[in-house]
């Protein structure tokens, strides 16, 4: 069970560790720091990376954050620190990430948001498969990440990638154009789910669908935290009075639920 242990190195330092992490920081020399912390602290990235768009309404009143949730107990944020682990060399191996992109059948010119994107593996990923004429908003919480991203983009010269700031209760995604809005690992570290699905569900194109993929609670042979898994049902639970039904799964993932998930018309109208 190593990659129980393994698993989020980076979620060691939560959200709420961050100011002890960042004191810390301070306390080191710069030696000290790590090439991550290093790269995604930087201010000016490659002259030809991507704009991140920053502009949070800091005026914005964000409610406390959720511990739980109809029964769960909410993960904690993953650090950016941890953010290596999300590009390991074995990531494939363990979680089949090709298949994962097969079954959600992108196609060119697609608009899609990896949200909660991380440091972009599956965003450049994304960028490639909708194309020059499709776009990828990459949103996430943690300006760093989308920093890093936005290097990773770079590096790859793939210009089709809009790095968004979200915030826990808005991804600050257009209204009504997104094709595929894709939550890898990402749904159960949501400190205010509600909000968040009643935001995703406005962004989505008439045919749009939501996408979680998450590793599965009912499964004792995948090695990762019980907080950072989900079963089915509580999946379900929790999407279904936020308007949304399961519409298609994927279940031959070797560690991951992936469920597509359709607005369903007359609930949840008025989004919290
Ligand atoms: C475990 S990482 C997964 C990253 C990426 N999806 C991947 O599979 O490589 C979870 C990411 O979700 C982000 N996140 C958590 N809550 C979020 C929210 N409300 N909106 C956007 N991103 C969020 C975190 O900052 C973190 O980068």
């Amino acid at each position: 069970m190593l990659l129980v242990n393994q698993h989020r190195t980076g979620d060691a330092q939560t959200a709420t560790e961050q100011t002890a992490t960042e004191q810390t920081a301070t306390e080191q020399t710069a030696n000290e720091q790590t090439a991550t912390e290093q790269a995604a602290n930087e201010q000016t990235v490659a002259d030809d990376s991507l704009p991140v768009d920053l502009a949070v309404d800091s005026a914005i009143a964000i409610p406390a954050p959720q511990t739980h949730h109809m029964g769960r107990e909410i993960a904690q944020t993953m650090h950016y620190t941890g953010a290596p682990w999300l590009v390991r060399e074995s990531r494939q191996r363990e979680e089949d990430c090709r298949l994962l992109l097969e079954a959600l059948a992108i196609q060119p010119g697609q608009t899609v948001c990896d949200m909660g994107c991380g440091n972009g593996f599956y965003t450049l990923e994304l960028a490639r498969l909708v194309g020059p004429k499709g776009l990828v908003y990459a949103v996430d919480i943690q300006p760093q990440m989308l920093r890093l991203l936005a290097r990773r983009a770079a590096e790859e010269r793939l210009k089709n990638i809009k790095p968004v700031l979200g915030t826990a209760i808005d991804p600050r995604l257009p209204m009504g154009t997104i094709d595929l809005v894709l939550c890898i690992d990402v749904y159960h570290e949501f400190s205010h789910p509600d909000q968040m699905l009643a935001r995703i569900r406005e962004s989505l194109s008439p045919d749009g669908r939501l996408v979680l993929a998450e590793f599965r609670g009912e499964d004792l042979a995948v090695p990762i935290k019980p907080l950072h898994k989900m079963t089915k049902a509580q999946v379900q639970a929790e999407i279904e009075p936020a308007g949304y039904k399961i519409a298609r799964e994927f279940d031959r993932l070797p560690w991951q639920h992936l469920l597509f998930l359709a607005p369903q018309e007359g609930v949840a109208q008025t989004p919290p």
